[in-house]
């Protein structure tokens, strides 16, 4: 016997771009649901990014999620870029006037779970199974199991916000998806120390012995990483390895005073760049990892998800309270536009701070004079800034 529940629209994946796509329909009266093949406790404890533009701090504050944020949060007004230990500020407050706030996304997603239970939001947690059905008819469907039992959630829509490895995208047809896609030779090790950050602001190093970014979680909390081999594993990586090769590529000036200690999380993430087009199939709409991935090193992924959101909340918003479905017919048109912008940028700054096993020496040479380019244009370093904090929505 399948359990049948109703809603307005339903909603695959818990993470950040889901949440908040609940929170802004939720606020304009428009019910959902939400499943997820995880649990909450796994969802809130997945360490990934840091960095939000003030784009997404005030959409987290337009949709009435951001108490904490607003005081804990650490507005970042510059940052750096290094090469082979000299160092080059990008001046952000100078050249675009705007912040960066560094929050991790762990504490988003814990904030916007608390208001939505709250506000008594009906969650489904590991969901089995979870297979949208029917997405080119007015009342499409999603299917799935939990604990045996069969579950259906009938809808006017399905946002499929189920990151990189969920189902919504894999329910297109191959002959209507389009895939882009770019897998960079390395990958990230990540770690967090309870040790306060070597630098105020962020600092991305390339170095002749890899890529290294010093962030920061607090000030008392320290996000670090270095690029690695994409097939090693965390435990190849001793907190004693990780310290000498971090402190070598940040260089000397910009690695002094680094404070060492033991490592409370380690993982590695792969790099790759990738967009799906349409970004919607009949009543199914992708947003976020579901539709595509950024390198990190601009600090794009979380902020793409919430920008997404926001348009895909819009143009659902205006279908229940007019009709008018102007906003949803464009949605994948208006959104991709702003995707591939980003997904430039984030290609761009992995390109010229990354060592890539096939570079020759001419091309080696191409990014020192980038960088250089960069260090006396202010033409250049506004460029960089304009992306860093965010492109406005179209
Ligand atoms: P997700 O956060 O991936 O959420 C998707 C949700 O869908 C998950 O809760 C998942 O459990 C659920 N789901 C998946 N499949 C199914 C299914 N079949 N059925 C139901 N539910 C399903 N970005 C940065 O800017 N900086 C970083 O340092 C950074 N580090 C990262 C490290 C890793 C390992 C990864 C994977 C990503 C990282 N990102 C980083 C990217 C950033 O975290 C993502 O862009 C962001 O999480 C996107 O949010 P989302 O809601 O679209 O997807
Ligand atoms: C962090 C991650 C990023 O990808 C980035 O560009 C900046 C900061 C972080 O995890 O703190």
């Amino acid at each position: 016997m399948v359990k049948t529940v109703k809603t307005s629209v339903c909603i695959i994946g818990s993470g950040p771009g889901g949440l908040l796509l609940s929170q802004l329909l939720s606020n304009e009266g428009i019910d959902t649901v939400l499943i997820d093949r995880r649990d909450q406790v796994h969802i809130e404890g997945r360490i990934r990014a840091g960095v939000l533009e003030q784009g997404t701090v005030e959409a987290l504050q337009e949709a009435g999620v951001a108490d904490r944020l607003n005081r804990e949060g650490l507005q970042h007004y510059g940052f750096e870029l290094a090469f082979d230990g000299d160092r080059h500020r990008i001046d952000l407050r100078a050249l675009t006037g705007k912040p960066v706030t560094v929050y991790g996304q762990t504490e988003v997603t814990k904030d916007l779970f608390s208001r939505r239970h709250a506000q008594g939001q009906q969650f489904f947690f590991n969901a089995q199974n979870v297979q949208p059905e029917n997405l080119l008819s007015t009342k499409p469907s999603v299917s799935f199991l939990i604990d045996g039992q069969a579950l259906r959630v009938t809808c006017d829509y399905v946002a499929g916000c189920d990151g990189f490895q969920g189902v919504s995208r894999r329910s297109i047809p191959a002959d209507v998806l389009k895939t882009f896609e770019r897998v960079y030779p390395f990958g990230w090790l990540g770690i967090l120390v309870d040790r306060p950050p070597v630098s105020e602001e962020l600092i991305y190093a390339n170095h002749a012995r890899g890529f290294a970014l010093a962030s920061m979680r607090s000030e008392t909390r320290s996000r670090y990483y270095v690029q690695c081999g994409a097939d090693d594993r965390p435990g190849d990586w001793s907190d004693d390895r990780f310290w000498e090769e971090f402190e070598i590529r940040l260089g000397p000036d910009a690695a002094r005073g680094l404070q060492t200690g033991p490592s409370f999380e380690k993982s590695i993430a792969l790099l790759r760049s990738f967009v799906a087009e349409p970004m919607r199939y009949g009543n199914l709409f992708l947003a976020g990892d579901a539709a595509h991935i950024v390198p990190p090193t601009g600090a794009k992924g979380l902020n793409l998800a919430v920008a997404d959101v926001r348009i895909l909340s819009r143009a659902l918003t205006e279908h229940y309270r007019t009709g008018n479905d102007h906003w949803i017919d464009t949605y994948s048109e208006t959104v991709l536009k702003r995707v591939w912008k980003v997904e430039r940028f984030s290609w761009q700054l992995s390109t010229l701070m990354h060592q890539f096993p096939q570079n020759s020496e001419f091309e080696k040479r191409m990014q020192r004079a980038e960088f250089d380019y960069l260090c006396s244009s202010e033409a250049a370093s506004r460029t960089i800034a304009e992306n860093y904090v965010g492109l406005p929505l179209e």
